[in-house]
């Protein structure tokens, strides 16, 4: 295989940033490009140049040409069409949420170590170059053992990405959406990030409010989630509030965040991650009295794409696992369900026992 072949399942909102990382991939071919709806998927094989365009996604699945899939569909469709792909024998690269339950998540973990082809939960934020420094000097020692991390998330007034209503709406959808528009769809990246840099987690404890905003949609937030990791005493928390009055900058969702990790000699601050809020240096350490402040690095969060698509291209041909495995992509999701069944119970919640 001299590139790997790509088909793309799902060409909506986000699928942009996928078409783009992998038309930059040198280890890529955007080949095939798949949607329900006709109109959308002959403009975008035609913007993209892909070879093939399908409406029904097993026609796409049997296509020999196509070596791997990437799957970015509405959540409620992610379990079945990536036990789909496994079977007809794709490498598969799955959006966060990796499935809306957890025996879903079951059931693609037994499939994808039943399968020779390779199995990822794409979450996007792991490749974010701030995010990336932080954990490498985390890693390195450069503040002592690491104690807590605070996760800090606004959800502003609209000044991004203009989505049509129906590409929004099914993420409010229980059914479609399979969870909270925070806790499940956006929760998935910072919940992921908390267990990048600090490990697994043991147990949560959350409140969560719910507000209706724009087109009745009921959005569960505010809230606060804290969490303890199972490596020793160490604690993360997780705030998120929506406010129409703050304005976010951003070329995608209004929406951005800043993580603050400690450890036992200082502590390291991402002040922005997928808009631009807060105008400070994108990553700055504290240790022994002295600031250093890091900005040689890229901070467009489209990057975050772009490496992702290279990297599941680069280990498909190399024959390595690509980040996160089912089994991780689980975690994360066990995570966002734990966290909405404490808010329901007012219970911290154990996450080695099953939440569904
Ligand atoms: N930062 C990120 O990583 C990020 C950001 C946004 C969305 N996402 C994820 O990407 C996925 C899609 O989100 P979106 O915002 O692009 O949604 P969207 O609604 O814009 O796109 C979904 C597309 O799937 C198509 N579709 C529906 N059923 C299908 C089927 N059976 N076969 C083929 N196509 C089908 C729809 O017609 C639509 O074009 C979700 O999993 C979401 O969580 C990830």
């Amino acid at each position: 295989m001299a590139k790997v072949r790509i088909g793309l399942i799902g060409v909506g909102n986000i699928s942009k940033l996928h078409a783009q990382g992998y038309a930059l991939a040198p280890n890529a071919e955007l080949f095939a490009v798949c949607d329900v709806n006709e109109e959308r998927v002959q403009e975008r094989k035609a913007a993209w140049g892909a070879t093939k365009a399908y409406t029904n996604y097993h026609d796409l699945l049997d296509d020999s040409d196509v070596d791997a899939v990437e799957i970015i569909t509405p959540h409620h469709l992610h379990a079945q069409i990536g036990l789909d792909a496994l079977a007809a024998g794709k490498h598969v690269s799955m959006q966060k949420p990796m499935a809306t339950t957890m025996a879903e998540c079951d059931q693609l973990i037994s499939a994808s170590n039943a399968s020779d082809q390779m199995f990822r939960t794409f979450e996007n934020f792991q490749y974010y170059p701030p995010l990336v420094r932080a954990k490498e000097l985390l890693d390195s020692g450069s503040i002592g053992e690491p104690l807590s991390m605070r996760i800090k998330t606004t959800i502003g007034t609209k000044q991004g990405w203009e989505i049509p209503y129906e590409r929004w709406s099914w993420r409010f959808d229980p059914e479609k959406g399979g969870g909270g528009r925070i806790m499940l769809d956006y929760g998935s990246h910072v919940f992921a990030i908390a267990q990048f840099f600090m490990g697994d987690v043991e147990k949560v404890f959350s409140w969560i409010s719910h507000q209706t905003i724009q087109h009745g949609w009921k959005i569960d937030s505010p809230a606060v989630v804290i969490w303890k990791y199972k490596d020793a005493a160490k604690y993360g928390s997780f705030e998120v509030i929506q406010s129409d009055e703050i304005l976010v900058q951003s070329d995608h969702v209004p929406e951005d965040e800043w993580f603050e990790i400690t450890g036992s000699r200082g502590f390291i601050w991402v002040n922005r991650c997928s808009s631009r809020l807060l105008d400070a240096p994108p990553v700055v350490m504290y240790r022994d009295g002295v600031t250093t402040n890091y900005s040689d690095m890229d901070t467009n969060w489209e990057s975050t794409f772009i490496a992702g698509c290279n990297e599941f291209a680069d280990c498909i041909l190399a024959g390595r696992q690509a980040r996160l495995t089912a089994e991780e992509g689980a975690k994360i999701v066990q995570m966002c369900r734990g966290i909405e069944q404490s808010a329901r119970e007012s219970r911290e919640v154990l996450l080695d026992a099953r939440v569904e």
